[in-house]
């Protein structure tokens, strides 16, 4: 049995399915990111399990118990909201209390307790202050020390860094997992961000248009993306599809685009049409052919220095758009638009799943094969 359970839960909005035969799981002392773009149904799924929103269909348990139709403060969760959605007017100890005071705790344990708290969020004395007079990373200190003092059996935190620059994000990340695993409480995180969901979590699971398209420890969601949206959404990919041949002993994928790859010898690839997401980071890219296998010429569109990589946007002979990145700086001068230049994959590194055919809204795949 695993803490929280969200088992096929739909939430509708009139028209809207905002949410749509989502289920996953979270263990005790977890980690787990919701992940996606922006309006894929995340702080609906995260309210839900809050019990600010009913499901329209669907259950969620926590601990084993069938909480569906229990209203919010009848369920122990802490949540730490994008805007920390303090009360300006109180001090921050009256801040970190109110949780307390709603449950009938006595003053003097009170101030004990959101003193404990907030010095295992490192804020101390700041007590007495206003939330105003801090900064964003201390207020967001402030809000996960209230979500955290009554001792609840779940944490839900809905984009908590999203407000703050990057550095202080990034600071954020290392002091927010810190906590959690301090405090051991299992944890489901809202974040539109890959990297930050890959930073923080145990599991990340991805949601899609309302749909979850796969759930997964962050290497098994990275090396083996289930369906052509997450391949897309999580890095930089292109989705290439063909058709299966096999010839002199070896197992080809005849592409669409006009590209052949030799596959990777592995089981699972018995289907006529498969698709390979290519990694950007994973091709490499000459002005000359080496004769490698996996190895394909492509047209040079534009180059874009970002510092840490440089990207090539090509084209293959079809039109198909291609990205590669190289990391660091590469001789940028080395390439102009409209060159040729040719694009390498090792068979090891090419990502093969079945085909999610003509299907534009990506149905998951049932297996893939790295
Ligand atoms: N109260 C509501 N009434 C009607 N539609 C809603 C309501 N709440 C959410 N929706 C719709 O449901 C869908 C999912 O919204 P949700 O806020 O869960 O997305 P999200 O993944 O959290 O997005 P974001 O990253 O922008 O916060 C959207 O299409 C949204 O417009
Ligand atoms: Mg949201």
């Amino acid at each position: 049995m695993s803490h929280v359970e969200v088992e096929h839960v739909t939430k509708q909005f009139g028209d809207v399915t905002a949410v749509d035969d989502v289920t996953f799981t979270a263990e005790e002392g977890e980690f787990v990111s919701l992940l996606g773009p922006s309006g894929c149904g995340k702080t609906t799924t995260l309210r839900m399990i809050a019990g600010l929103e009913m499901p329209t269909e669907g259950a969620i348990r926590i601990g084993g118990e069938d909480v569906t139709d229990r209203p919010a403060y009848e369920r122990e969760i802490g949540m730490v909201f994008q805007h920390y959605a303090l009360f300006p007017h109180k001090s921050v100890g009256e801040n970190v209390g109110f949780p307390l005071k709603m449950r009938g705790v006595p003053a003097a344990e009170r101030r004990e307790r959101v003193a404990e708290v907030l010095e295992r969020v490192r804020l101390p004395d700041v007590m007495d202050r206003s939330p105003e007079e801090l900064s964003g990373g201390q207020q967001q200190r402030v809000a996960l020390a209230r979500a955290l003092v009554f001792e609840p059996d779940v944490l839900l935190m809905d984009e908590p860094l999203s407000a703050l620059d990057r550095v202080l994000r990034e600071q954020m990340r290392v002091e927010v997992q810190r906590i959690q695993r301090e405090f051991d409480i299992t944890t489901i995180y809202v974040t539109h961000d890959q990297a930050e969901a890959f930073a923080m979590s145990d599991r990340v699971a991805v949601l899609d248009e309302g749909h979850l398209a796969q759930q997964g420890r962050p290497l098994d969601i990275y090396e083996s993306p289930q369906t052509k949206f997450v391949a897309n959404f999580i890095g930089e990919s292109t989705t290439l599809s063909g058709t299966v041949a096999d010839r002199d002993g070896k197992r080809l994928l005849e592409t669409d685009a006009g590209v052949t790859f030799e596959l990777p010898a592995a089981p699972g690839l018995a289907d006529d049409r498969m698709t390979v997401y290519l990694r950007a980071e994973k091709l490499g890219i000459s002005p000359d052919s080496s004769g490698a296998t996996n190895e394909f010429p492509a047209t040079i569109a534009t180059t874009n220095y970002l510092g840490e990589k440089t990207q090539f946007f090509c084209t293959l002979a079809d039109g198909t758009e291609l990205v590669v990145a190289e990391q660091g700086f590469t001789a940028l001068d080395a390439y102009d638009a409209g060159d040729t230049v040719y694009v390498t994959i090792d068979p090891a590194d090419l990502v093969v799943a079945r085909d999610p055919g003509q299907d534009e809204s990506n149905t998951a795949v049932d297996e893939s094969v790295a």
